[in-house]
């Protein structure tokens, strides 16, 4: 008796939780963000073909949304060149498959600090400054994704924390992949061709994080990365050389391993210091140099064709009119920076005379690449580390603390202290707004169009009128 009771008792708890997460589904002329204002924790929500015009938020936790495709059709968010975002994230375990996203004036899909995300399967088409972008977050996936025109980073993981790439396929963008302000980042099967510069790992100055290490590029394909720049003057990646096959600019323990690049007419690889964006202000919390890069094995050809004139001249000082197929500039590798490369004779140089020469066998302080063995290939993606060790929800609280996290996931995603991103930097708003906290949290929640040549601020009444002020008051105290 107690035994069947206590199996009763199972079977009712089973279903109730199977019946807990619930799938919603969205067909051609209703509204996701209506499904979404709907849907619990953990729901699913099915989006049929169709044509969506909206933005859609998502701020709950363990939410799907997953795309239906039915003979080729898919669910297309459409943004008519009038709305800025397509998907908006700051739920933790949010997942986004099978969308097709285009004509966005912001971001295709950007993530405020939304921990244990995935990224997958989608195809993005001229969505404005940014393609795929997961801001100040921690365990992601973005894989097999298509991008192409758009006018800064197509994939940009700015500020986060293992993050893996992986699979994706990105053409006709400024830049094809930036890991920017990140740690342990793997970039890894990506096809990156006909952009600007093909994949970036930078450190921006003036963002709350001020580092960029751990990243691995592997078996990528970055070919003919020769798009002229297009992108907004004075913006960072503006001063990405058009020619650029893989660029580190200020990043740490970079290895740049296996990949294929070609046909890049500045130069394959270029690892340079924060020097190289003249245009600039460094950052004093910012180490401007690359340290303990390492180019092992790749093969690279047909690279420099028609460099860009800083690079032609620099080579001409070495007799030669063709750009390299690897450029340091300012990144020498003295004792303390300890770069290296394995078969150098194998490639066209400049500025690498005192690079070592890469052991075969690299154990890296936080964990194994392929070479080590036993076991072999061990794979450090961020897929298994997600089973084991889910990272935790960040709490936030209405306070100078919360402010930060606040600021640092949604605000610096658009302003930095001192350089142009999407919006005006951080500087010109506190010499504009002095001491009025209130004026701030006021124009945040109904943010009007003040400045011709940027876009409208997104609105963000999604923050309580006293997290507004709070934030407000942080954006105002930042580095005074
Ligand atoms: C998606 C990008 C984006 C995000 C996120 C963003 N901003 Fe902005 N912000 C802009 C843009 C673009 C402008 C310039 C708008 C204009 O002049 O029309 C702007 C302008 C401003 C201004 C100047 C307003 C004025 O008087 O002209 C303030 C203040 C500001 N933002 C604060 C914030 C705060 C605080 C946050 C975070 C809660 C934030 N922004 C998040 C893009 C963004």
């Amino acid at each position: 008796m107690t035994k069947t009771l206590t199996l009763m008792a199972l079977a009712i708890a089973f279903i109730s939780h199977a019946v807990g997460a619930a799938t919603l589904e969205v067909k051609n002329g209703e509204s996701i963000q209506e499904a979404i204002t709907r849907a619990q924790v953990g729901d699913t929500i099915r989006v049929y073909p169709g044509i969506y015009e909206e933005t859609v938020y998502v701020d709950k936790d363990n939410i799907t949304l997953q795309g239906v495709i039915e003979n080729g059709e898919w669910p297309t968010l459409e943004g008519n060149k009038q709305l800025n975002d397509a998907i908006l994230y700051s739920g933790n375990g949010f997942s986004v498959e099978w969308f097709k996203i285009t004509h966005y004036k912001g971001n295709a899909i950007m993530g405020q600090a939304g921990n244990n995300f995935s990224i997958r399967n989608n195809w993005i088409i001229d969505t404005g400054v940014y393609g795929i972008f997961p801001e100040f977050g921690e365990n992601g996936l973005i894989e097999n994704n298509i991008l192409s025109g758009i006018e800064d980073a197509a994939i940009y993981v700015g500020m986060c924390d293992h993050i893996d790439v992986r699979n994706n396929r990105v053409f006709d963008n400024v830049a094809g992949i930036e890991i920017e302000n990140s740690r342990h980042a793997l970039v890894e099967g990506n096809i990156a061709h006909n952009n600007t510069g093909g994949i970036l790992v930078f450190i921006t100055p003036g963002l709350p994080i001020k580092t960029s290490y751990d990243a691995i590029i592997r078996r990528n394909t970055i070919i003919n990365n020769n798009t002229p720049n297009f992108a907004i003057p004075g913006s960072l990646v503006s001063n990405i050389p058009a020619g650029t096959g893989v660029l580190v600019l200020a990043g740490d323990d970079v290895v740049i391993e296996d990949n294929i690049i070609s046909g890049n007419n500045t130069a394959g690889i270029i690892i340079t210091s924060q020097d190289f964006a003249t245009d600039v202000a460094g950052d004093p919390q910012s180490d401007p140099n690359p340290d303990r890069v390492q180019i092992r094995d790749n093969v690279m050809y047909d690279n420099g064709n028609d460099p860009v004139t800083d690079v032609r001249a620099l080579m001409l000082t070495q007799l030669s009119t063709k750009g390299p197929d690897i450029l340091a500039y300012n990144a020498a590798a003295d004792a303390e920076r300890g770069s290296c490369i394995s078969q150098k004779t194998a490639y066209r140089t400049y500025g690498l005379d005192d690079w070592g020469v890469c052991a075969r066998t690299t154990v890296r302080a936080a964990d194994a690449v392929a070479s080590v063995a036993p076991p072999p290939n061990t794979s450090r993606g961020v897929t298994s580390k997600m089973r084991e060790e889910p990272a935790e929800p960040r709490v936030i609280t209405v306070d100078a603390n919360g402010a930060e996290l606040v600021y640092q996931g949604i605000c610096a995603g658009c302003h930095t202290l001192n350089v142009r991103m999407i919006g005006p930097p951080v500087l010109a708003i506190q010499a504009q707004y002095g001491d009025d906290v209130e004026a701030i949290a006021r124009y945040i929640a109904a943010p009007e169009k003040n400045r011709p040549d940027f876009p409208t601020m997104p609105p963000q009444n999604h923050l309580s009128e006293a997290m507004r002020l709070e934030v407000g008051r942080y954006m105002l105290s930042l580095n005074r």
